[in-house]
C-alpha cells in the first residue's frame, strides 16, 4: 500500500524518520546515551585485526561508509569489496577474523557466496540484513537486523539509512570496547544519532526545491556526483540510484579525483552534484568546486548553512541541510541525494518502482 505517495519509493523515503529511530533503538540505548547491542549481536571487536566486509550495490555503499566509521571511531582496519569480486578473489583471511555482509533481501548470490567463502575460511560471521528469515541471516553467526520494514521500490532507499544506522552503532560499540572513544565521546555520538529523525524529517521538507532541480537535471546527458570522506562512498550511491531510475548516465568521484580525469568532462551541459557539510573536508571541496566553476560546470551544493556561507561561489542551486554532527551526516545527506533521483526519474516519465532490467532481489550469479 503506497498510502498517499505516488510510488512505493516515495513513500520509503519518507519513512526514513521512523525506520531509522527504530534502528539505532535496537542498537543504542538512548537513556543511558550508550551503544548496547541486542541479543545476538554480542561481537567482541577487541580481538579483531581486520575486518572484512563484503556486499553489492547500494549495500555496498553503505559498507564504504561504514569502513570510515570503523577506521575512525574504533581506528578498526576495514577491508571492503564487492562481493562480486570478493567471492574469486582468494583473499587470505586469518582464522578467527570477522567478516561483515549486507544486504537488504539477504538472498543476494554473491553476497551469500562470499558469505561461503569466509566460513570455510574459519571466518566469524556477522550479517546487516533487512529480511531476518533470509539465507544470509540463517547463515550468520551475528544477525544485526535493520528495522526498515519490508522495501518494495526496487531502488533502495530506507534499507540503505538502516543499514548505515546499524554501522554507526557498531563502530561506536567497537570504539568503546577496543578502547578508543572516550565515555564522552560515545555520549556525544549517541545523542547525535537521537537527533537524526528530527535532521531527516527537516531534509525532507527540501522536497519542493528538489522538484524543480530535478526538472533541469531530467535535461542532461550525464551528472557528476563528488564528496570527500563519507561524502565520497554517498556520491557514488547518488549516481548509482539517478541512473538505475531515470537511465541518465551518472559517476560518482572522490573530489580530490577531479583533476585526475573526470575534469576533462566539464563543460555548462553537466550538472555536477557536491555533497559537502561543512566539516573538516569542507574547504579542500570548495577548491575543487572552483575548479568545476572556472571551467563552466553547473554546480548543485548540497551542504549546510556555513557551508552555503562560506562556499561563495555561484551555484544553480544550493540546498540547505540542518546542522549535523559531522561523523552522523551521511543519514541526513541520504535524503536530498535520494529526492533528486526520485524526481528526474519522476519527469523522465520512467517505472520508478520497477525500473527496466533490474530486479529487487539478485538471486542469480
Ligand atoms: C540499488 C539496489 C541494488 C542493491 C543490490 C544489493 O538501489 O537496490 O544495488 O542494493 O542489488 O541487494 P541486497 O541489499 O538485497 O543484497
Amino acid at each position: 500500500d503506497k498510502g498517499n505517495h505516488r510510488h512505493f519509493m516515495l513513500k520509503e523515503i519518507y519513512e526514513q524518520p521512523e525506520v531509522i529511530s527504530h534502528t539505532f533503538g535496537h542498537y543504542l540505548d538512548f537513556a543511558e546515551s550508550r551503544a548496547e547491542l541486542p541479543e545476538g549481536a554480542g561481537i567482541d571487536f577487541t580481538t579483531v585485526e581486520r575486518l572484512s566486509v563484503s556486499a553489492c550495490g547500494t549495500a555496498y555503499y553503505a559498507g564504504l561508509i561504514g569502513k570510515y566509521w570503523f577506521e575512525r571511531l574504533a581506528r578498526m582496519p576495514v577491508e571492503i569489496d564487492v562481493a562480486s569480486e570478493f567471492r574469486y578473489r582468494e583473499m587470505p583471511l586469518k582464522p578467527g577474523g570477522l567478516s561483515l555482509f549486507i544486504s537488504q533481501s539477504g538472498e543476494t548470490a554473491d553476497t551469500l557466496a562470499s558469505l561461503r567463502y569466509c566460513r570455510q575460511a574459519g571466518q566469524r560471521i556477522a550479517a546487516i540484513v533487512n529480511v531476518p528469515t533470509s539465507t544470509i541471516a540463517r547463515e550468520a553467526d551475528f544477525v544485526l537486523p535493520t528495522m526498515a520494514g519490508p522495501e518494495i521500490g526496487v531502488a533502495s532507499t530506507k534499507a540503505f539509512t538502516c543499514q548505515l544506522s546499524v554501522l554507526f552503532s557498531l563502530a561506536i560499540a567497537a570504539g568503546r570496547q577496543r578502547g578508543f572513544l572516550s565515555e564522552a565521546d560515545e555520549r556525544r555520538l549517541v545523542q547525535a544519532a537521537v537527533e537524526l529523525p528530527r535532521l531527516a524529517a527537516h531534509a525532507l521538507k527540501l522536497e519542493g526545491r528538489i522538484e524543480r532541480l530535478a526538472k533541469e537535471l531530467s535535461k542532461a546527458k550525464d551528472v557528476l556526483y563528488l564528496g570527500r570522506g563519507t561524502s565520497f562512498p554517498l556520491a557514488l550511491e547518488g549516481a548509482l540510484k539517478l541512473k538505475e531510475i531515470s537511465y541518465i548516465h551518472a559517476e560518482g568521484y572522490a573530489a580530490g579525483e577531479l583533476k585526475h580525469g573526470p575534469i576533462a568532462l566539464i563543460d555548462e551541459t553537466l550538472p555536477v552534484i557536491v555533497i559537502a557539510p561543512f566539516d573538516a573536508l569542507f574547504e579542500k571541496t570548495v577548491s575543487n568546486m572552483q575548479e568545476v566553476a572556472a571551467r563552466g560546470g553547473r554546480i548543485i551544493l548540497i551542504t549546510d548553512e556555513k557551508g552555503a556561507a562560506h562556499a561563495s561561489l555561484e551555484t544553480m542551486e544550493t540546498l540547505v541541510l540542518p546542522d549535523v554532527a559531522p561523523e552522523i551526516a551521511p543519514l541526513v545527506y541520504s535524503i536530498p541525494v535520494q529526492l533528486i533521483a526520485y524526481h528526474t526519474a519522476v519527469f523522465m516519465g520512467t517505472d520508478v518502482d520497477q525500473p527496466r532490467n533490474l530486479a529487487k532481489s539478485v538471486t542469480v550469479e
